[in-house]
Formats: structure tokens, C-alpha cells, sequence
């Protein structure tokens, strides 16, 4: 079944000139790229976009560093895209991130690891309308 999923390619990853490394990844998989931004947030959009997070030890940290700098906000349709590209990220924690992931081949790092995307149904449905509402 065909699905969107909202995808960020974090500060680190622009910082380092991953961008393109990262997007031709997700073109190589036959991804549809359905819109893309340079967009650097403030502390409310990160906050709203990580809500579940607010109450969590490592979250100021997390805010800093997702306010630090140009992110690039994407959307990305394709067949159960929203497992293909959790997948194709690898586990959150970049340490042990399998190889052949973006995760597990481009970063050493838990907090920064260049890449955020939706991780079900529900939350690419509040994430597409937070990032992209025109879409909606
Ligand atoms: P992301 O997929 O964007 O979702 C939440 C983010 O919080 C995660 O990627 C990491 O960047 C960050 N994160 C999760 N757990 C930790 C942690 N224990 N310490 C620091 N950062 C974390």
C-alpha cells in the first residue's frame, strides 16, 4: 500500500555535506520524492514536533541540536514507505546501527544521527500536516 512518510535529514548530516549522499539513497530505492525544504526550526516547531519527547532527560540536548542549523524537511511516498525508510535508517542509535544503513554507515552518534522519520501511520499523519500542511 502506497504511504507517506515525513523524513529530516538533521543538522549534523547538512553540516557534514551528507545531503546528498542521503537523498540519493532514498532515490536509488525508487522512494517518490514529494516535497523537500531547507528549513532551519525554532524552539516551538521542535518542540511540537518532538512532543513525546518534552518530559525526556535527553530532550534539551536534543532541541539545541536540531535548532542548530539548517535541517531539510522531506516527504517521501512509495510502497509501506514508512517501515522501507525506518529500515533504510537503521536503529536510532548510530553504535550499533547495522551496516548498509544510513545510520550504521555515515554516523557514530545516538543524539546526532542525521536522520529523523515517522515511525507509524499515526505519527506521519501529525508529522506530514506539522512540516508540510498544504499537503494535508
Ligand atoms: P529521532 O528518530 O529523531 O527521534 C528522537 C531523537 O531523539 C532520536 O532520533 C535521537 O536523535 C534522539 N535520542 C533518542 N534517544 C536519545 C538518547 N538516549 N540520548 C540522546 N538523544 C537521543
Amino acid at each position: 500500500m502506497s504511504e507517506r512518510t515525513l523524513v529530516l535529514i538533521k543538522p549534523d548530516a547538512v553540516q557534514r555535506g551528507l545531503v546528498g549522499e542521503i537523498l540519493a539513497r532514498y532515490e536509488r530505492k525508487n522512494l517518490t520524492l514529494v516535497a523537500m525544504d531547507l528549513r532551519t526550526i525554532d524552539a516551538a516547531q521542535s518542540d511540537a514536533h518532538y512532543a513525546e519527547h518534552l518530559e525526556k532527560p535527553f530532550y534539551p540536548g536534543l532541541r539545541d541540536f536540531i535548532t542548530s542549523g539548517p535541517l531539510v524537511a522531506l516527504v517521501l511516498e512509495g510502497d509501506q514507505a514508512i517501515d522501507v525508510v525506518r529500515q533504510m535508517n537503521g536503529a536510532t542509535d548510530s553504535r550499533t546501527a547495522a551496516p548498509g544503513s544510513i545510520r550504521g554507515d555515515l554516523s557514530i552518534s545516538k543524539s546526532e544521527n542525521l536522520v529523523h522519520a515517522s515511525d507509524s501511520p499515526e505519527s506521519a499523519k501529525r508529522e506530514l500536516s506539522l512540516w508540510f500542511p498544504h499537503l494535508a
